[in-house]
């Protein structure tokens, strides 16, 4: 906790900041590109098939995260995700979230990030990678989890929290607190800010209540993303608030 406060500054609870200007076409190209010469050259060679295969069971003799090498995991990683994420997961705002970030490391269960790898986030350049075995992503989870992270936090996230609240007064607060970086409708990069989607079923059907809650209290350190809640928050947005917010993600249609 203690080591968040330095970075609150004391903006207006009604601030507005201005979206990240990027040339984000540009940069978008250029992965994309680059992850097509990987998948050439990388184990890829297979298209994503069996999409209806559960992600979070593991096959007979599959690898654990537990026994998995993370120095394996480092190639997978380099091969498939780093045109984006980056060398080391550090993430380029605009383009791909960190994924080498305390905050994200503490918050995302293994699981949250296998649906992750598996189904996508539709509408965005994380493309389904169901083709990327249990082994595999449990080398590539045991390679992030081994990546030294600045001043390491523990989160408990609770994922039997369900939001309640008012959905058009979450809309209102959505437009004021959080539509400058994450689209108008949570829509994400798409929509010209520094912010991932967050309103796209791709994230809703991954992400509990009790992770968009975990993040708003915690932020991700090292990026735009800031603590929202509380005297220390950047918006000293309450919990009910946060309620009201992803009740209107979730139902916003
Ligand atoms: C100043 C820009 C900014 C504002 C304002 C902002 N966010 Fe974010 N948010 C980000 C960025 C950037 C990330 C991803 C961090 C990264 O790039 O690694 C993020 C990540 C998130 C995530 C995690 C998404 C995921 O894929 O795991 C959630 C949830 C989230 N924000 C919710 C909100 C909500 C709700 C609000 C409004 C109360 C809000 N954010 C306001 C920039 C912002
Ligand atoms: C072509 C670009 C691209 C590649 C390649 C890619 N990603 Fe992503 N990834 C993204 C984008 C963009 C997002 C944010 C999507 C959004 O807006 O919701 C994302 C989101 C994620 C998230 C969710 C992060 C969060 O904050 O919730 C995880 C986990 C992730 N990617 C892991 C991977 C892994 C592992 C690989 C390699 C197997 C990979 N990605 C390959 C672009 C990419």
């Amino acid at each position: 906790m203690g080591d968040q406060t330095a970075l609150n500054t004391s903006l207006p609870r009604n601030m507005k900041q201005p979206p990240v200007g990027l040339d984000l076409p540009a940069r978008l190209v250029a992965a994309v590109a680059l992850m097509a010469i990987a998948a050439c050259s990388g184990d890829s060679s297979t298209t994503p098939s069996a999409p209806d295969v559960d992600p979070t069971v593991a096959p007979p003799g599959a690898t654990t995260v537990a026994a998995a090498d993370p120095s394996v995991g480092e190639q997978h990683f380099n091969q498939n995700c780093a045109a984006c994420h980056q060398m080391g997961g550090t993430g380029l705002v605009g383009l791909a979230p960190s994924i080498r970030n305390r905050d994200f490391l503490a918050i995302a269960s293994d699981d949250f990030i296998r649906k992750t790898v598996h189904s996508g986030r539709a509408g965005t350049a994380m493309i389904p990678r169901p083709d990327l075995d249990y082994s595999k992503v449990s080398e590539i989870i045991a390679y992030l989890r081994a990546l030294k992270v600045p001043n390491p936090v523990t989160v408990t996230v609770d994922h039997d929290w369900t939001a309640s609240g008012d959905v058009a007064r979450g809309g209102e607060h959505f437009a004021i607190f959080c539509a400058d970086c994450h689209g108008p409708n949570g829509e994400g990069y798409v929509a010209g800010g520094s912010g991932p989607g967050i309103g796209t079923p791709g994230f809703l059907n991954v992400a509990s209540d009790g992770y968009i809650l975990a993040t708003l209290q915690h932020g991700r350190l090292g990026t735009p993303m800031r603590p929202f809640i509380g005297p220390t928050g950047l918006a000293n947005l309450t919990q009910e608030e946060v309620g009201d917010i992803i009740v209107w993600l979730r139902k916003k249609g």
